[in-house]
């Protein structure tokens, strides 16, 4: 005989609930059987995830057992939402993005999973971790350089005073949280170096300037291009370089060509010393931009563009450059003319 169709209870039928994970066996002595220690989402966790068939139940549920079967489908979903091989799901999608047209190595796929692959340099204002971006299955993935700036307690950044002079923002709440430094205020602080690093790195890698293309930036954190090897070891900064001879001369005019460029750009690096060029393929990059400094606009240009000077070329005449050919002087009066401003 064929089974009556209950229509006036449509919703008590779990049976006929295909996606169900308790489909198959009786709910009631599922219920029963829990005991005071094991709450029952935790019972049928453990349960599905052994793969033993869950209960099963016809009838009217009360009001605790949808609870319980609405958790343990919520439990479901979130399973099928992780990602399955990194440790988040690409944040390209709420980012900020780099400069366009964008490389074609960049993975830009919504599918996309983040991974976590260690600390390149713990710094005092900022972390910087390699990670990879891969679409699974599929031979789509890159090596990025993660740079988190920091916004807690230890954070001591030598730049902040001299660079947030000045650029006081509109909002007075902010302004004061930034004064006071309360947590708030010191995210806003990190985030706007991440803003800064992330246009600096933006206009001049548009300008044809040898530093990382900038991917993305999400609130505190930026993601670059990867320097260094297809393994994940980054490219060595030139003070880790034991260059000499030749090959410092052509790093130098690599190095110079690059200074003479960013002049031209009306810009200054603000912080150049061997400690932020990266060696890459006997070609130097240039790093850790944040402060970059606009020749013309700020009052102390011409003295951080003698600073930066100083610091590159003592550097190479240290290891051997004539010092005839890394004058600082002569340097600095090029990259002066060059950025269509005089020295005096
Ligand atoms: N794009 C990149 N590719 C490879 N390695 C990188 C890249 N960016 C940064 N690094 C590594 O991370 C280190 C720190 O980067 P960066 O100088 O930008 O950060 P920082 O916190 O200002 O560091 P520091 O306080 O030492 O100046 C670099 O010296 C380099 O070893
Ligand atoms: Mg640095």
């Amino acid at each position: 005989m064929r089974k009556p169709v209950r229509k006036f209870r449509p919703d008590v039928d779990i049976a006929d609930d295909s996606d169900s994970c308790l489909d198959g066996t009786d709910l009631d002595a599922y219920l029963d059987d829990a005991d005071s220690d094991h709450s029952m989402v935790t019972r049928a966790r453990r349960r599905r995830d052994s793969g033993e068939t869950a209960p099963q139940r016809r009838g009217r549920l009360t009001q605790d057992e949808r609870t319980r079967l609405s958790l343990l489908r919520e439990d479901d979903l979130r399973q099928a939402g992780r990602p399955t091989v990194g440790d988040r799901w690409s944040t390209w999608e709420r980012a900020e993005h780099g400069p366009t047209p964008c490389p074609d190595w960049v993975v830009t796929d919504l599918v996309a999973e983040d991974t976590e692959l260690g600390v390149l340099k713990t710094g005092k204002e900022a972390e910087v971790h390699l990670l990879s971006r891969e679409v699974p299955g599929t031979d789509r993935s890159v090596l990025l350089a993660a740079k988190r700036y920091r916004s807690n307690d230890h954070r001591q950044f030598h730049r902040d005073a001299q660079y947030l002079e000045g650029r006081r923002m509109r909002r007075s709440r902010e302004n004061r949280a930034i004064a006071g430094r309360t947590a708030f205020g010191r995210n806003l602080i990190a985030e706007q170096w991440a803003v800064a690093e992330f246009a600096a790195l933006g206009r001049l890698w548009s300008a044809g300037l040898p530093v990382p293309y900038p991917v993305q930036r999400d609130g505190t954190e930026i993601l670059l291009e990867f320097f260094g090897t297809s393994e994940g070891e980054a490219a060595p900064r030139l003070v880790d370089t034991r260059l000499a001879g030749d090959e410092l001369a052509s790093v130098w005019h690599h190095l110079l060509a690059a200074l003479v460029a960013l002049a031209a750009e009306g810009f200054t690096h603000g912080d150049l010393s061997a400690y932020n060029v990266l060696l890459h393929r006997g070609e130097p990059v240039l790093i850790d931009l944040p402060q970059l400094i606009d020749l013309a606009a700020n009052p102390q240009g011409i003295s951080m563009l003698r600073r930066d000077v100083r610091n590159i070329t003592d550097w190479f005449t240290g290891r051997g450059l004539p010092p005839e050919t890394a004058d600082p002087d002569a340097v600095t009066s090029m990259l002066l003319t060059e950025a269509g401003l005089s020295s005096s």
